[in-house]
């Protein structure tokens, strides 16, 4: 039976800082940020925006009333949760109007939630192919203001559209993943902003990358040549360019030129809006299937997933004919070409801002044009609104 991505939504604020001004700011080199990261803009997320209201808009952007009623599991992964208990599953199934015979719970594993999703979603589809599955990566990427983390913050969500017959990828049977329990990157209860040990978790996500995907080549009798591109969780998009040239020897010097002019398609929209923490991997597909012109119909593509703690998965995928349609989408470009840029002061203000928390809390979000915007919390209840339009 096949399975895998039917369609792919995403969806960011409309505020970013520029990089080479926070560099400026931070007393930096802006060739630090732009080349040594490889980030030129980060996606600033206001007060009214959280993980409900960012998965929200990604979803809204994709589903169909007809989707809407093939639904029958919903998997929200995140790491920024807004309530220990309650799923933030429970909010998006409201707001986007689904419907209530279905299950809907939410995951957590650092930046690997997505991918847990979709591991899931693969069983449920299997004994319910008629159905569909909705998977979210939603997150706010938030290591603190002046720290050295602070490069690779961003945030925004991707909303997957899982079916046993994908206009856009299915996806193959053989993953090979690993799970180890480090602490490379953490976020302590109470805590909003994330504890990370950077050169560690960057030194473990290469570690991963290739363990598994010699692994997967291994097992599969596979070399890098069968791949027409390679995908990376990228948390700044330098970390992907450091793993793929770990297996670039593997190739001739053409073929290895090839590679890297596909992983830049690959990173252009992330490079444009920073970490999106479970988003990030699908993020870079959709920015490969948008920007590359080297793609077609039956390419195998890899997939490398990482959430530090730290869970790993290689998996692959093979393009469908559907994906020549989404290939031709310049909505995403448009979308982050069209944002407002923020000085760093600004960004600053909105960062402390964001923090604010209680039983009672009134958010300014006149000025977010979002559909999904979150007003406030009454009584420790948090409260949503989505524009009619
Ligand atoms: N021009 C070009 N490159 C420059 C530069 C300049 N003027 N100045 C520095 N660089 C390069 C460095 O050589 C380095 O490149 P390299 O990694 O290829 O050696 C890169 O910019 C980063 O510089 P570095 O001094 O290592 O940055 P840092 O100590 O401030 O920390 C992180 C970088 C990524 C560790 C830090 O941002 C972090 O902790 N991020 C969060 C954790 C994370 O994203 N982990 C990834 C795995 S999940």
């Amino acid at each position: 039976m096949k399975f895998g991505i039917d369609k792919i939504g995403f969806a960011t604020s409309h505020l970013y800082v520029d990089m080479s001004e926070l560099a400026v700011a931070r007393n930096e080199e802006p060739g630090k940020y732009l080349v040594g990261l490889g980030q030129s803009k980060m996606a600033v997320i206001p007060p009214s925006q959280d993980a409900v209201t960012l998965a929200c808009s990604a979803a809204d952007k994709i589903l169909t009333d007809a989707d809407k009623g093939e639904i029958g599991l919903v998997i929200f992964g995140t790491e920024t949760g807004i309530d220990n208990s309650k799923a933030a599953a429970m909010y998006l199934v409201d707001l986007l109007g689904l419907p209530q015979n279905i299950r809907a719970f939410e995951v957590k594993q650092a930046c690997y939630g997505a991918t847990a999703g979709i591991a899931i979603a693969r069983d449920y589809l299997r004994a319910h192919p008629d159905k569909k599955a909705l998977v979210l990566g939603a997150d706010i990427a938030r290591y603190g203001l002046k720290t050295s983390g602070e490069p690779t913050q961003g945030g925004g969500a991707i909303a997957l559209l899982l079916a046993a017959s994908p206009q856009i990828m299915s996806l193959e049977e053989e993953p090979v993943y690993r799970a180890q329990n480090i602490m490379d990157f953490w976020r302590p209860l109470g805590l909003s902003e994330a504890r990370v040990q950077g050169k560690y978790s960057s030194d473990v996500y290469l570690e991963y990358f290739e363990r598994l995907f010699a692994e997967y080549c291994q097992q599969n009798e596979s070399t890098l040549n069968d791949f027409a591109a390679l995908v990376f969780h990228l948390p700044y998009t330098k970390m992907g360019l450091k793993a793929l040239r770990t297996v670039l020897d593997e190739v001739s010097p053409e073929k290895a030129e090839y590679y890297l002019q596909q992983f830049e398609a690959a990173r252009e929209f992330n490079r444009n809006v920073g970490n999106l923490y479970t988003g990030s991997l699908y993020l870079s597909l959709l920015s490969l299937l948008q920007n590359s012109s080297r793609l077609s119909v039956g390419d195998k593509v890899g997939l490398f997933s990482y959430g530090s703690g730290a869970q790993g998965e290689f998996f692959t995928g093979i393009l469908q004919p559907g994906f020549a349609e989404i290939a031709s989408d310049q909505g995403t470009a448009q979308f982050l070409a069209a944002r407002h840029k923020v000085s760093v002061a600004e960004y600053e203000d909105l960062y402390q801002a964001s923090l604010q928390n209680g039983a009672d809390l009134q958010v300014d979000f006149e000025n977010d044009p979002a559909k999904f915007v979150f007003t406030g919390v009454k009584n420790h209840q948090r409260q949503y609104l989505k524009r009619e339009s």
